[in-house]
C-alpha cells in the first residue's frame, strides 16, 4: 500500500492566511495541518508517501517533511500545475502508484481517534475501493452518500444542493491501481475539476465500492470556523488524552 497526501490547493477561502503560506501548513494547535493526515497514513502503516503540492509552496513542504527519514518513511513530491480537482491527483501519481494499492487523504482533513479503524481498512485492502462516510449537519459542503434501508449504497452525489443524507463521504480513499485508468477516462465536471465523487460513481458501477462508517471525530478545516474547530478539538484532546 503507498500513500498519497494531496496538499495543493488554492485554499480561497482562508484568504488572507493562505496568500503566503499554503493552507496546509497552517497551524492546527501546536503542529502544520499537514502532520495529522500524513501521522493518520503512517499510523496505518504506509511508508511511502507522495505529497502533492502547488507550485509556489514545494519548497515550504520540502523543508518542513524533508525525504522522510525523520519520519521513517520515504517521501516523494510532485507538483500539480493548476488546481484542477481531487481526481487529478491520481493521474500525477501515476508512476508513483504503479501497480500498488494506494491510499489518498488530503492534506486538510484531521482524523482523531479512530486510528485502529484506518488501520485495518487499509490493512485488509485488496481490490476495488474502500471510502469511509460520517454523519455530518452540513452535508453540501462534501460528497454525500445515501444509503437503503440495509445500508446499500444508492446514490453519490457532489456537493448536493438537496443532500439526500447527512452522510459525507471523509477525504480518505482506498483504492487499486485500476484508479488511475478511471482517472484517465474521467471527464470535467461543470466545476472545471477531475471529482473523485466520480471515480466512486466508477467503482460503484462495477459493484466494487465498499463504504464504511467512520466513527472516530473528523475535521475538514478549509474554513476559518473549521480550523478554528481543529485547534480547539486537538489541544482538548491532546491535554485530556495525551
Ligand atoms: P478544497 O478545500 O476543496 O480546495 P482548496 O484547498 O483549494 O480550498 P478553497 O476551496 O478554499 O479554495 O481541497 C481539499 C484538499 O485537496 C486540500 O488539501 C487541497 C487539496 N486540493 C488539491 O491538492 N488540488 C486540487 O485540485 C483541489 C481541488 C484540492
Amino acid at each position: 500500500m503507498k500513500g498519497i497526501i494531496l496538499a495543493g490547493g488554492a485554499g480561497t477561502r482562508l484568504r488572507p492566511l493562505t496568500m503566503v503560506s499554503s493552507k496546509q501548513l497552517l497551524p492546527v494547535y501546536d503542529q502544520p495541518m499537514v502532520y495529522y493526515p500524513l501521522q493518520t497514513l503512517l499510523k496505518a502503516g504506509i511508508k511511502d508517501v507522495l505529497i502533492i503540492v502547488a507550485p509556489d509552496r514545494a519548497g515550504d513542504f520540502l523543508r518542513v517533511l524533508g525525504s522522510g527519514k525523520e519520519w521513517g518513511a520515504k517521501f516523494t513530491y510532485e507538483i500539480q500545475d493548476k488546481p484542477e480537482g481531487l481526481a487529478q491527483a491520481y493521474l500525477i501519481g501515476r508512476s508513483f502508484i504503479g501497480d500498488a494499492n494506494v491510499t489518498m487523504i488530503l492534506g486538510d482533513n484531521i482524523f482523531l481517534g479512530q486510528d485502529d479503524q484506518i488501520h485495518e481498512a487499509i490493512t485488509t485492502f485488496r481490490r476495488g475501493g474502500r471510502i469511509f462516510a460520517t454523519e455530518v449537519p452540513d452535508p453540501e459542503r462534501f460528497g454525500v452518500v445515501e444509503f437503503d434501508a440495509s445500508r446499500r449504497v444508492v446514490s453519490i452525489d457532489e456537493k448536493p444542493k438537496r443532500p439526500k443524507s447527512n452522510f459525507a463521504i471523509v477525504g480518505l480513499y482506498i483504492f487499486d491501481s485500476r484508479v488511475v485508468e478511471i482517472a484517465q477516462q474521467l471527464k470535467l465536471s461543470a466545476r472545471g475539476g477531475l471529482e473523485i465523487t466520480d471515480v466512486h460513481k466508477a467503482y460503484l458501477s462495477q459493484g466494487e465500492l465498499d463504504v464504511r462508517m467512520y466513527s472516530g471525530e473528523w475535521l475538514d478545516t478549509g474554513t476559518f470556523d473549521t480550523l478554528l474547530a481543529a485547534g480547539n478539538l486537538v489541544a482538548e484532546w491532546k491535554k485530556k488524552r495525551g
